[in-house]
């Protein structure tokens, strides 16, 4: 049977390791497979990714270069755009991005795609794995019968898993072998032998009952950060409002030691997953007539939050009788959080998106990205790029107000503050001492 045959070739570490999709989810995955003992194979449709990859190189934080150089010296990892190489792969993991149309709707193109390369190459004694995060329903109404259309059938023939994927880039404390792995297959034989894949490169796998398990349990993750974050949102904009310290009041509440999670507010939710995934929940449960209110009021909350700390550089500017129109505004960080260099949804593309169009001259530092885009700016020659400035003590002392959208940690927040005349603060980035011995004035969220 088609279990025995891929568990034996997984245990004597024959089994060679496709994953399709070398992003912040692939190469790291594809990497724990090589180090585990297994030919890894990468495929990707960006061929200066794969070129790199093979060259010894990586582009991703968590990957460090010496450990992909190693493993490519030693044969056991590759990358390519060749798809035929899907042939010789017993096991599939797709991770590719899913997005969302302008709609707000899912758009599961990418996993389309990649699903189409793999029917056309799928035999015998395969196990495909979905990791890409998507809507429930899309490992067994979507891939299921793709796959079937080959003529092939599932179980007799080859196995299919959904198994999210909970990578935290730039979190050093919990990486791809300590994250429990939760799996859930289209059928039984299939959730087993994904289960014992990952437990060879995991320190904990978590089965359940179905893909749809597997599916919704990733979303509710993700919701349940969206869902707290708004409600800390919230409750920093009632603290402003009611002259009280947000920061304050979460450090007392979260003394104590049962039944409260800390959230903490900030500038807007960023990156691939948080402003994402509750839609592919609340989108598919409209499908089925319900209305997931939650959703919506957490997305309605978050995404105001670039308005309210524009409005505090506003109401900074305002008390020492300045306009936003001309004044010069130097973010810090522009990435969606600490120490990585990710933009994607990043809440600093809406707020300079915004102070632009007020007429403020907006400048950046930001370690980790050097230059930003902006696809759907608002304003004319809104869309132009920007570079990272270098964080001279000229750039701190002439900017009107100082923005610290994102809290990097090699930023020496003293000089900030000693340089600065007015910093909106919207991380906590300044602690207690900082405030008291600074004389810029400092708005916080
Ligand atoms: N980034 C995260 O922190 C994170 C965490 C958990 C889950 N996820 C989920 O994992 C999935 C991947 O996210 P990511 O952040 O790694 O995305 P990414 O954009 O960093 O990487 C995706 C890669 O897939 C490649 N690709 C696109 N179409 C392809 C195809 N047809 N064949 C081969 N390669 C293709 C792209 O070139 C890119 O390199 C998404 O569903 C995301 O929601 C991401």
């Amino acid at each position: 049977m088609v279990k025995e045959q891929i568990t034996a070739s997984i245990k004597a570490k024959r089994a060679r390791i496709g994953v399709v999709g070398l992003g912040y989810v692939g190469l790291p995955l594809l990497t724990e497979f090589a180090r585990a003992g297994f030919q890894a194979i990468g495929f990707e449709v960006d061929s200066d990714k794969a070129a790199r990859i093979n060259a010894g190189d990586s582009y991703i934080g968590d990957v460090p270069r010496s450990v992909i150089k190693e493993l490519v010296d030693s044969k056991r990892l590759s990358a390519t755009t060749d798809f035929d190489q899907l042939q010789d792969c017993d096991a599939v993991i797709i991770c590719v991005p899913t997005p969302l149309r302008k709609t707000k709707e899912p758009d599961v193109s990418y996993i389309l795609a990649a699903a189409d390369e793999i029917k056309q190459r799928l035999h015998r004694g395969q196990l495909i794995i979905l990791e890409s995060t998507t809507y429930p329903g899309t490992t067994d109404e979507v891939l299921l019968p793709m796959f079937e259309a080959s003529g092939l059938k599932l179980d007799e023939d080859f196995l299919l898993a959904f198994s999210p994927e909970r990578v935290d880039p730039g979190n050093p404390q919990f990486q791809t072998h300590n994250i429990p792995k939760v799996v859930g297959g289209v059928t039984s034989d299939s959730t087993d032998v994904a289960a014992f894949l990952y437990s060879q490169i995991v320190n904990e796998v978590h089965a359940v009952s179905s893909a749809r398990v597997a599916e919704t349990a990733k979303l509710l993750e993700n919701t349940f950060r969206a869902v707290n974050i708004g409600m800390a949102n919230e409750m920093a904009r009632l603290c402003y409002a009611l002259n009280i310290d947000t920061w304050e009041v979460i450090r007392a509440a979260a003394t104590k030691p049962f039944g409260f999670m800390a959230f903490y507010p900030g500038p807007g939710i960023g990156g691939h997953c948080i402003p994402l995934d509750p839609h592919y929940l609340s989108w598919k449960a409209r499908q089925h007539g319900f209305d997931s209110r939650f959703i919506g009021l957490a997305e309605e909350v978050n995404s105001r939050m670039p308005d309210h700390v524009v409005q505090l550089v506003a109401d900074g500017l305002n008390d020492e009788s300045k306009s936003m129109k001309g004044s010069r505004i130097l973010l810090l960080g522009v990435a969606y959080k600490q120490d990585i260099d990710d933009v994607r949804e990043s809440p600093a593309l809406s707020i300079i998106d915004r102070l632009r169009t007020k007429g403020a001259e907006v400048s950046y530092h930001d370690p980790f990205v050097k230059e930003v885009r902006f696809e759907d700016a608002h304003t004319e020659g809104g869309g132009q790029p920007l570079d990272s400035v270098p964080l001279t003590d000229d750039e701190l002392r002439t900017a009107d107000c100082i923005v610290i959208v994102t809290n990097h940690s090699g930023i020496d927040y003293q000089r900030v503050c000693r340089l600065g005349s007015l910093i909106v603060d919207t991380r906590n980035a300044l602690n207690g001492d900082l405030r008291r011995d600074s004389s810029a004035r400092i708005i916080r969220l």
